[in-house]
């Protein structure tokens, strides 16, 4: 008897184990664009555009009144939009997916919404919904469709209505666009805002069926006031592979550090959003745009620590790029074209202390690639690789580079370091990259260096 009971139970376990390994196997296949992707484009575009002043923000911390911030949509035209332009221009970056802000804070849709007016379509010269269009001339060129979507909305009659759970009371960062003036909580009217939310997004996923959604403006609630836990399930439902970022209060597929480089790769998939000067959306005045080689080394910095890059630019309101951007943006193209063997389909790199800068490795792990970011004075070293090299190359070139092993205590098991030496004239103008081709699948060599006595 005991026996039959132990062979059911452990039945019954298998079968679990096989549900839940089949449920984790979806979600890794769900992600695995993402992953292999490396390099996505952001664009904030809005009628923020037109005076130049910080998307939503300026209203917000009132640096310009609310009247004169949607003033602005009697001038935003999008007469030069051109989608197919855009997504022939990220294709040339290298990247592999954009999001476009389909609604910043501010509330202003950019399609054409039936839950309300304030939309470019109904109070702009732009007249027409932008995000369709969007959509379909990313998909003509091969690209994924991400769409941001801000939670908050600072134009919504009843979005300002509930006291954060948490506090009852009135919170520290007290604003007239995020909570009442009086201490009143107005459930109702909570409610009919989140159904707006949920109704607003049914309307771009009818129209545009992303492969992403990237929110943004979760921090003023918690997830029970939104509701996330449902509105996971409902995009699910929608789409089962749908990705969705982190702002989702802990209902997100994956992290989103912004603007903060990490100095440590966290686990898991994750993506640096970074600004090409200093702002998200278009500012006459910011003419701090980051170098072509500072983005590239920032690209390579997140790839070897197994995140993507999206980089943002800010369309002017016409629906044009900058010079500026443009340059930054092809420049980075140049590039990845040329290093593509070192950055699509590669995962995180070596941990640190093998090679002085960032690394990746193919998938088979039978190469590991080392951004060479500096001319080195001397050879290049790469430490604690234990298997037989086949060859070392220069990536974007047809040269093989001459290498030999120094050192090491083959008793102790602990391989000798690498020297590879680079042709100075061969080097890119930016960032090279050295690829190490192994007999066998990578295996490293992580100890203290070992002890005298065992000699
Ligand atoms: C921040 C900013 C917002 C911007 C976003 C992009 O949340 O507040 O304006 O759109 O970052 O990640």
């Amino acid at each position: 008897m005991k026996k039959i009971a132990t062979i059911i139970l452990c039945a019954m376990a298998l079968s679990l184990s096989a549900q839940h390994s089949e449920i984790v196997k979806v979600t890794t296949s769900k992600l695995q664009w993402f992953e292999d992707a490396k390099l996505g484009i952001f664009i904030h575009y809005g009628i923020y555009a037109v005076k130049g002043v910080s998307e939503s923000w300026s209203f917000y911390s009132g640096k310009i009144s609310k009247k004169d911030y949607f003033d602005q949509l009697n001038s935003f035209t999008a007469k030069n939009y051109r989608p197919d332009e855009w997504a022939k221009l990220f294709k040339e970056t290298g990247a592999k997916y954009a999001v476009l802000t389909s609604k910043h804070h501010d509330g202003v849709a950019l399609w054409d919404t039936k839950l309300n007016d304030l939309s470019v379509v109904k109070k702009s010269p732009a007249a027409r919904d932008l995000i369709t269009p969007y959509a379909q001339a990313l998909r003509n060129e091969g690209l994924k469709v991400g769409i941001y979507f801000s939670h908050l909305d600072w134009s919504h009659p009843d979005y300002a209505t509930v006291f954060n759970a948490n506090t009852k009371q009135r919170p520290a960062s007290y604003n007239i666009y995020d909570f009442p003036k009086s201490g009143v909580e107005d459930t109702v009217r909570w409610n009919n805002f989140v159904a707006f939310r949920n109704a607003q997004m049914k309307e771009i996923q009818e129209l545009t069926n992303p492969d992403l959604w990237w929110f943004d403006g979760d921090w003023t609630r918690n997830s029970k006031q939104w509701k996330m836990k449902e509105l996971r399930q409902e995009i699910l439902l929608w789409n089962p592979k749908t990705i969705l970022n982190s702002r989702m209060m802990g209902y997100g597929d994956y992290a989103t550090p912004e603007q903060g480089v990490p100095i440590v790769g966290q686990e898991g998939p994750w993506e640096l959003c970074m600004t090409i000067n200093d702002s998200w959306g278009f500012q006459h005045n910011d003419n701090n745009h980051k170098s072509v080689n500072y983005i590239i080394r920032i690209f390579a910095d997140c790839i070897s620590m197994g995140g993507n890059l999206l980089l943002d630019v800010g369309p002017m309101e016409d629906g044009t790029f900058t010079q500026a951007q443009i340059e930054r943006l092809k420049g980075l193209g140049r590039w990845t074209k040329k290093h593509a063997e070192a950055i699509y389909g590669t995962t995180r790199g070596l941990p640190f202390g093998h090679f002085y800068g960032p690394t990746t490795l193919s998938k088979d792990k039978k190469t590991i690639y080392c951004f060479v970011l500096d001319i080195p004075k001397d050879d290049v070293v790469i430490k604690g690789i234990q298997n037989k090299i086949k060859q070392v190359r220069l990536i974007g070139t047809n040269e093989t580079l001459a290498n030999k092993r120094v050192g090491g205590a083959s008793w102790l098991n602990i391989p000798g370091v690498l020297q590879v030496s680079l042709p100075a004239d061969k080097l890119d103008e930016n960032v090279s990259v050295v690829a190490i081709d192994l007999e066998t699948p990578l295996e490293l060599y992580r100890g203290n260096g070992g002890a005298i006595q065992n000699n």
